[in-house]
């Protein structure tokens, strides 16, 4: 996203695999959300569901957000891809950082 105003970086240092979560935020609610990453198949899906559910949900919101509420939207995971879903509810937390260090 090019006009982001906040990046969220995690990365699964078992699999080195990185997510990108890209917000706007406007009056403490994202706005928009996109997300790039270079990992597996599972955290592509991992990203892009949470990037769905936080479209319009208020930062308090998203800060509640867990990798389980990721991959009960995505209708599960396969065991050994759970963890994928970690990088999701990193990258909340570090755009969430990133906003509170801009604002
Ligand atoms: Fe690395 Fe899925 S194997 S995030």
């Amino acid at each position: 996203m090019e006009d982001a105003q906040v990046v969220g970086t995690a990365e699964n240092s078992a699999c080195g695999d990185v997510l990108h979560l890209y917000l706007r935020i406007e009056q403490e609610r994202i706005e928009r959300a996109t997300f790039k990453t270079f990992g597996c198949a599972a955290a592509i899906a991992a990203g892009s569901m949470l990037t769905q559910m936080i479209e319009g949900a208020t930062l308090e919101e998203i800060q509640q957000l867990r990798k389980e509420d990721v991959v009960e939207a995505l209708g599960g995971l396969p065991p050994m891809k759970l963890h994928c879903s970690v990088l999701a509810e990193d990258a909340i937390r570090a755009a969430v950082r990133d906003y509170k260090l801009k604002s």
